[in-house]
């Protein structure tokens, strides 16, 4: 059994534990420590750039009026969603690997309300000079296969911990209203049928997602327009 699958077997259990041979204890407790640190950091890592969006958001609405965020959602990866992540790529199961070989055990949604809106907040997250961008796909101009449109973006940040800082990965995913209905009701269908869908589903679900683009346009459009009356 892996360290990760007797962690988590274990979590649920801990009574089994106690009765276990020490050096059995004792790996169970190293891993548990080493887990809850990484957790901890990327938990930091969460809050440092929710921190640095939140006040990117507040500086807007003092100098124009509007926000340009509509929403904030974040989530570390599940421990079984890690296991499940690792399996599938045939990586080790330990924390460590989590760590090295996994770019979203931090993950931080972005709503706007327009496109142009999108392109700010990456920029701004650009600017940081002590962020480090690892990746960035712009799912906007080159949508995927399915439909789906947002921007990514894998940004290192750094976290102050007590005697030293560290640097985490955070996966930021930054869309409008428009685009997060699309991927939230199609991740719900999709994950509805154990089974693919069929070419038939894919394709309304796709012609969807231009519909909703479309959408997206004009009313980006329209705000122009009406900017420019003000
Ligand atoms: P993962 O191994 O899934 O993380 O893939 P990746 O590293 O190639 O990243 P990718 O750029 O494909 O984006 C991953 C994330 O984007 C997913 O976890 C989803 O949250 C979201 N995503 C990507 N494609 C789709 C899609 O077709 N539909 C929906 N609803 N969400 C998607
Ligand atoms: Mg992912």
């Amino acid at each position: 059994m892996s360290e990760m699958d007797f962690l988590i077997e274990n979590m649920q259990n801990l009574p089994a534990i106690v009765d276990s041979p020490p050096s059995v204890q004792e790996k169970f407790a190293e891993t548990f420590i080493e887990f809850m640190e990484l957790s901890h950091l990327y938990e930091s890592a969460i809050e440092v750039v929710k921190t640095y969006l939140n006040n990117v958001d507040g500086e807007f609405s003092v100098k124009f009026q509007r926000n340009p965020i509509h929403n904030i959602e974040s989530r570390l990866k599940s421990a079984d969603s890690i296991v499940g992540k690792l399996q599938k790529k045939g990586l080790p199961l330990t924390p460590e690997s989590a760590r090295k070989n996994l770019l979203d055990l931090a993950g931080i949604r972005v709503t706007c309300y327009y496109i142009s809106d999108i392109y700010a907040i990456a920029d701004m997250l650009r600017r940081r000079d002590d962020f480090v961008i690892i990746k960035q796909k712009d799912y906007i101009k080159h949508p995927k296969k399915s439909g789906y449109r947002s921007y990514h973006m894998i940004v290192n940040v750094p976290v102050h911990l007590s005697t030293r800082k560290q640097y985490a990965p955070v996966e930021i995913q930054i869309r409008t209203i428009a685009m997060d209905f699309w991927a939230s009701l199609e991740h719900q269908l999709r994950y509805k049928t154990s089974a693919n869908l069929t070419p038939d589903i894919s394709d309304e679900l796709k012609d969807c997602a231009e519909q909703i683009a479309e959408t997206d346009l004009r009313m980006q459009k329209l705000f122009m327009q009406i900017s420019q009356l003000e």
